[in-house]
């Protein structure tokens, strides 16, 4: 099984990046320090959608 690694995972491209090659077979595995929340506040919260941190 091919197998990738997504940095920020939990942002915009990062998510979809995961779903996509998820969706194709591929092992995926995401990092992301859930910066987003920072940067926007809690709006930017990526937590509930399974952040590493
Ligand atoms: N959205 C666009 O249209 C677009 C277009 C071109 C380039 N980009 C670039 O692509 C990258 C991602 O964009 P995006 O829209 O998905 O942003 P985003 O803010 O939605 O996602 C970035 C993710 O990276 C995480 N992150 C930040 N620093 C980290 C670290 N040190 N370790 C782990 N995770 C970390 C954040 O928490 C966040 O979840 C950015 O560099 C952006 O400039 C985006």
């Amino acid at each position: 099984m091919k197998k990738l690694l997504v940095t920020g995972s939990s942002g915009l491209i990062g998510s979809e990046v995961v779903a996509g090659f998820s969706a194709d077979g591929w092992e995926v595995h995401g990092v992301d320090n859930n910066m987003r929340a920072d940067f926007f506040g809690p709006q930017g919260d990526t937590r509930s959608v399974g952040a590493i941190r």
